[in-house]
């Protein structure tokens, strides 16, 4: 089975062998019965392990042409599960402009259990190269980053990390499968926020790490089940049926994020467009005060002023007061994330009613 669609529509999703049911059946279930004691098919508790786990991960595995998948019950608990692969004493070196929440979990818990971390420029593997230390594990990327859509060779970043026996790990949620498989460019782990793009209709949060190597995977299962940062079956299966429509969405994403950005470009209120040439992420700065700023972004027909992004709903934020809040101002200013920094996640409406919308809206400041 080789198109991307295919995979998503067949792949973890067989009809059910009691019934013939098509679509795979909710496991809502914490216990399994057990013929005789530690005697299974397989699962004994779903906080460890359930039938809808498995069918999505063998689904978002084939899209990341990866061998395992283990998924989590949001991106920070997938991001959590990967920290837990190091140990206090472990560095970590990371991009720069990472999505907040990130950045927290980074600084206000990995620190406190006694991980250090570097945060480099993103743009230039060589950075990445040169905060390398001796006890540094692992290395982060996010690319597209969160917010300002800079990317990151994985390639080369994950060529420097191998030669020193360091993971690599590559936050795909912005470019999902559709448009880069980061193991196939050297990665050891792709990981997502499946709450965005691969759930894609913005009514459920889950994560998950997709990665080649066995240990890896039984590690990752390992912290989920001891952590506790599993999803719920029925958050899985809601999950799964978003994503065979990844593909699709991915295709209509990046048109109409296209058609924004030459809207953008035209425009006389556009002070600058970020856009990374692919996908539906499209963040700008207008010539608009801060205040004037937050106005517009409230006064939206389409655009929902909201946190997150990747459903089949626009969505427009305000990444200094939202998102990425929890960087502190000094540091959103050394990293180039202004507070008139605008995010759009482009939807999939008719984008003729997009564009009016931006326009109608942005006439009222011009
Ligand atoms: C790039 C990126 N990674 C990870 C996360 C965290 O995912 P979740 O909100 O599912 O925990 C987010 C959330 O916005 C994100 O944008």
């Amino acid at each position: 089975m080789k198109g991307f669609n295919t995979k998503a529509v067949h792949v973890g999703q067989k009809p059910e062998g009691l019934t013939g049911a098509v679509i795979s059946p909710i496991y809502q279930t914490s216990t399994y019965a057990q013929e005789a004691p530690g005697k299974h098919k397989g699962f004994d508790y779903t906080r460890a392990d359930n039938p809808n786990y498995r069918n999505l991960e063998a689904a978002i595995a084939a899209l990341e042409e990866g061998a395992y998948a283990t998924v989590f019950s949001s991106g920070i608990g997938a991001e959590l599960a990967v920290l837990n692969l190091l140990k206090a004493g472990d560095h970590v070196v990371a991009g720069d402009d990472l999505y907040g929440g990130t950045y927290r979990l980074f600084t206000q818990w990995g620190m406190r259990f006694g991980l250090s971390f570097d945060f480099v420029d993103g743009t230039n593997p060589k950075a990445f190269e040169k905060a390398i230390q001796k006890k540094t594990k692992l290395i982060w990327i996010e690319t597209p980053t969160n917010p300002l859509l800079k990317t990151t060779d994985i390639k080369a970043v994950a060529t420097i990390a191998k030669k020193k026996k360091i993971l690599t790990v590559a936050d795909n949620t912005f470019a999902t499968p559709y448009f880069q498989k980061p193991l196939n460019l050297g990665a050891a782990m792709s990981l997502h926020s499946t709450t965005k793009y691969i759930g894609g209709h913005s009514d459920v949060i889950g994560g998950v790490v997709v990665t080649n190597d066995k240990k890896l995977k039984e590690k990752l299962n390992l912290a989920r089940m001891s952590l506790g940062i599993n999803p719920s079956p029925f958050d899985c299966w809601l999950t799964q049926r978003g994503l065979k429509t990844l593909g699709l969405r991915m295709e209509r994403h990046q048109e109409n994020a296209k058609a924004v950005v030459q809207f953008f470009k035209k425009h006389p209120l556009t002070k600058k467009v970020y856009y990374p040439g692919f996908g539906g992420m499209v963040s700008a700065e207008f010539k608009l005060t801060v205040d004037q700023t937050k106005k517009l972004i409230s006064s939206f027909e389409y655009f929902t002023l909201g946190e997150s992004l990747g459903g089949v709903e626009s969505l427009v934020c305000h990444p200094a007061t939202m998102t990425h809040a929890s960087i502190p101002p000094k540091e959103r200013v050394k990293r180039g994330l202004s507070d008139s920094l605008v995010r759009f996640s482009v939807g999939i409406e008719d984008v003729e009613d997009l564009l009016d919308d931006l326009k109608n809206t942005l006439s009222r400041f011009g």
